[in-house]
């Protein structure tokens, strides 16, 4: 079983602003992403890894990324992308207070 804890030096994530992901280098593993509400909300709409590289915590890396950028710029993510809503985040709990909240959510 691999954790992907011992790569985690190696993994470098890009953020493509342009493009709303983010990314590894070679582009071939992203999160994508859309902004809400003047820009206050980031809703993760999807997160792709490539077949032969899935199960190495490689869309972890991107997941930690992309709660980095929205924590230091105060945005509040909506985990649209099942990976985020039922894996990422119930194995990374301390991420839940920048989730946006499921009350507010309807509303938008
Ligand atoms: N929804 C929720 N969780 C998923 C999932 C999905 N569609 N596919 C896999 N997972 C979970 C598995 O439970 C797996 O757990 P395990 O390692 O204990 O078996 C865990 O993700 C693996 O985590 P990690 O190694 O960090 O992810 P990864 O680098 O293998 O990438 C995906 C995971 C989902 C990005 C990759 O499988 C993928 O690109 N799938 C096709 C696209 C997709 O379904 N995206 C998610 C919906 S937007």
């Amino acid at each position: 079983m691999a954790t992907g804890s011992g790569d985690s030096a190696a993994v470098k994530i890009v953020w493509n602003e342009r493009q709303k992901r983010f990314e590894t280098e070679d582009k071939k593993a992203y999160l994508q992403y859309e902004l809400r509400n003047g820009g206050k909300l980031m809703d993760i709409v999807h997160t792709f890894v490539p077949s032969s590289k899935r199960g190495l915590g490689l869309a972890s890396h991107l997941a930690v990324a992309a709660f980095n950028h929205a924590q230091s710029n105060s945005l509040s993510v909506i985990p649209t992308c099942s990976y985020i809503s039922e894996t990422f985040v119930p194995r990374n709990p301390s991420w839940k207070p920048v989730l946006y909240s499921e009350d507010l959510k309807s509303s938008i």
